[in-house]
């Protein structure tokens, strides 16, 4: 790999104002006024790869936004990698939060970061990630040091749900076919302490309804006679988590598989400051379900949180006023082996039985998706700890995120394939928030980490 790491110490500054130029092109798939951007990033990842040197670069219409298809086939006879990543971006709202716009990105440094970090929506979720990908491949192509074969799998529609990825991997299994999927979606714990995911939590996702009178009440003539269903749902929702932030809904728990002392102690072991987790989000302390640490909370633990609430009346001034209706939209996250339609069932059902007379309760599920979990005993696993160890200098810790992938578990069950989740991201990257960023420092060091990955594998996997 030593052309490889040659030829990307030669083209650093290229591979940055490359991604620069993507991070241009406001590709937010929830937003349909953005179509033209996002079929845009499409072209230009496929672009990008066939320059790279890819082949059978496809760009693959579905039902929603394309995907992007491309591979390289040395040999039959050696394994194979398919890469999976999300060329589309969250809504860069609340607009005015940025201390840049985000779709003209900057580089700057901050705390985390002193080599400097790419401001800009999709920075680091997933267009900095994905293209570390596109890069890592077009050094091994020009140093002629690709090991394997490569397959490149990269939607537009990640942020919705994946709808249509899941269409397209159940109707193309051979074409996919492949010894692992390799991602760089996720996150590591620090620059200086790396850090392999080994499990994603999974999702379940509802919008509520509560409808009390037929019209919204003066709340003097009505007031104390009628379900003001505004403070119905508070209430309600209020009720959903116990005194010790146990979720309250009948069999939630049922099937969360409880991890061994063993395994508690293991992760225990990874560093965690709670002053300096508590700066970084400016709170004075955590809150959370009792009997559990703040980081086992955010990854072996599932959730339940208010995404969003509204009704009656939010513009200036008082209006005095019952509204006729109430609304909230909930998440909640999910963990082996929770299955996410079982779980919004169960919610749908209590919810509904705990709305008291003279109020009307809806439940309208939306997208979901399985957690998963992979092993740590493989060889994928194991190729990927070296390539770490190789650039980092440092053997990578196994750590389970509080994010969902679905796709993840989805890829199993259709291809029979493991996901490895090499991320480079920081949780202070802020990703999905405004000024999102991505560090110069860990683009750079996942182009020359992901190389190695290819050469590892291929090699404990011909053994
Ligand atoms: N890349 C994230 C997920 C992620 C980030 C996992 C950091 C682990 C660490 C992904 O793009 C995402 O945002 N997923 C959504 C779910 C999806 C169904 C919209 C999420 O986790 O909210
Ligand atoms: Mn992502
Ligand atoms: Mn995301």
């Amino acid at each position: 790999m030593e052309n490889t790491q040659a030829f990307i110490n030669q083209n650093k500054e290229r591979f940055l104002d490359e991604l620069l130029d993507l991070l241009k092109v406001p590709s937010i798939s929830a937003d349909a006024s953005y179509s033209k951007d996002v079929h845009q990033t499409a072209k230009i990842v496929s672009e990008r790869l066939k320059e790279a040197g890819a082949e059978n670069v496809e760009i693959c219409e579905t039902a929603g936004y394309p995907i992007v298809y491309a591979d390289k086939i040395i040999d039959a006879n050696l394994p194979t990698v398919l890469v999976y990543g999300h060329y589309d971006v969250q809504p860069a709202d609340p607009i005015n939060l940025w201390d840049n716009p985000p779709f003209e990105p900057v580089v700057k440094t901050t705390e985390a970061h002193p080599d400097g970090a790419i401001f800009a929506r999709g920075a680091c979720d997933d267009k900095g990630q994905m293209y570390m990908h596109v890069k890592a491949f077009e050094a091994m192509m020009k140093a002629n040091e690709l090991p394997c074969n490569v397959k490149f799998m990269i939607e537009g529609e990640e942020e919705v749900g994946s709808v249509n990825l899941g269409v397209f991997v159940k109707n193309n299994h051979s074409k996919l076919a492949a010894d692992i999927i390799l991602v760089s979606d996720t996150g590591m714990l620090a620059n200086d302490v790396p850090s392999i995911t080994t499990g994603l939590r999974g999702l379940s996702y509802v919008e509520v309804e509560v409808t009390g009178p037929n019209r919204d009440l003066h709340s003097g003539l009505y007031g104390g006679c009628v379900a003001n269903p505004l403070n119905i749902m508070a209430k309600m929702i209020a009720s959903l988590h116990d005194e010790n932030n146990h979720i309250t809904v009948p069999g939630f728990y049922d099937k969360v598989i409880e991890l061994s002392a063993e395994e508690r102690e293991e992760m225990g072991r990874a560093p965690f400051s709670k002053e300096a987790y508590c700066k970084s989000i400016g709170i004075e302390d955590v809150y959370g379900e009792d009997g559990y640490t703040t980081m086992e909370r955010g990854s072996i633990r599932p959730t339940l949180d208010v995404n969003g609430m509204w009704g009656g009346y939010i513009g200036e001034g008082a209006k005095t006023v019952i509204a006729s209706k109430a609304y909230a939209k909930i998440s909640m996250r999910l963990v082996p082996d929770q299955d996410p339609e079982d779980i919004t069932r169960l919610f749908m059902n209590h919810f509904e039985s705990i709305a008291p007379k003279g109020t009307k309760v809806k439940v309208t599920p939306h997208h979901g998706g399985e957690p998963a979990v992979t092993p740590i005993d493989s060889k994928g696993y194991e190729a990927a700890s070296m390539a770490y160890e190789k650039t980092f200098g440092k053997k990578p810790i196994p750590v389970r995120s509080g994010g969902s992938i679905p796709i993840v578990a989805m890829f199993e069950k259709e291809l029979g394939l493991k996901t490895i989740l090499m991320g480079f991201g920081l949780d202070s990257d802020a990703i999905h928030s405004p000024n999102e960023h991505f560090g110069v420092f860990n683009y750079y060091k996942g182009i020359e980490t992901i190389p190695y990955f290819y050469s590892y594998f291929k090699e404990l996997l011909n053994n």
